[in-house]
């Protein structure tokens, strides 16, 4: 798979696709992240990017020529399954939209700031848009690398347990049930009997209570999905 992300702010990005399972998939070649700078496309001496708002109010809007610009010099080299836009107004990320993403070999992510991008950009180029909730960043680079994390783990062969991914949390619409490691007794409090029971369908029926009490207790509403 391979992600563009155009960003005013680069250097946001750079480590967070450094490290752990992102690393690991670029180092399997199994993904690729390109950063372009927003500011690169910026008009004039100053390499202006936004601008005040049209019929006023608070907040500079990122202009259409730019990012116009930016996303048309990509599409000369490659087509997009999706453009993305990163933004608050958005339906909210979630793991089925993950998996779908995770399928997918060409990504191009925009992040917003300020008020956003001109309108324009939305309506032409923008395939999907997404919210990673309801709360406001300073820009869409944060929720960008969530959203790329969130994927790139998803991609065949980039955790190192195939299963690991299917036991997550939301996989099947409920949240994971508790898990324990060694010692088994750490000063009286117990792990579960059945976990060490070595019987492996009363475990498996164990963890299913569980997430499933987790679930009706934390987050009900993905019971009624
Ligand atoms: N940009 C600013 N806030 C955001 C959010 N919650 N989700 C996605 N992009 C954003």
């Amino acid at each position: 798979m391979r992600i563009d992300i155009i960003t005013v702010a680069p250097e946001l990005l750079e480590s967070p696709f450094n490290h752990s399972i992102i690393q690991r998939a670029k180092d399997k070649g199994l993904a690729e992240i390109h950063l372009h700078n927003l500011r690169d496309y910026g008009l004039g001496n100053y390499r202006q990017i936004d601008d005040y708002q049209f019929g006023g109010g608070a907040g500079m809007v990122l202009m259409i020529e730019p990012i116009a610009n930016c996303i048309e010099d990509l599409l000369k080299e490659r087509d997009y399954d999706e453009i993305i836009y990163m933004t608050p107004d958005a339906q909210t990320l979630n793991q089925s939209i993950s998996n779908t993403l995770s399928l997918k070999e060409n990504i191009l992510i925009l992040t917003g700031h300020y008020k956003g991008v001109d309108q324009r950009i939305r309506d032409k180029y923008v395939t999907l848009e997404i919210s990673i909730g309801d709360y406001v960043l300073t820009g869409g680079e944060l929720a960008a690398a969530v959203v790329c994390d969130s994927i790139v783990r998803l991609i065949p062969g980039v955790l190192g347990d195939e299963t690991s991914a299917l036991t997550d949390s939301f996989q099947d619409n409920l949240l994971s049930p508790p898990v324990y490691t060694r010692p088994a007794d750490y000063k009286g409090m117990k792990v579960p009997d059945v976990l060490l029971s070595g019987n492996f369908p009363k475990i498996e029926e164990w963890r299913s209570e569980k997430a499933y009490e987790r679930t009706q207790k934390i987050r009900p509403d993905l019971l009624d999905e």
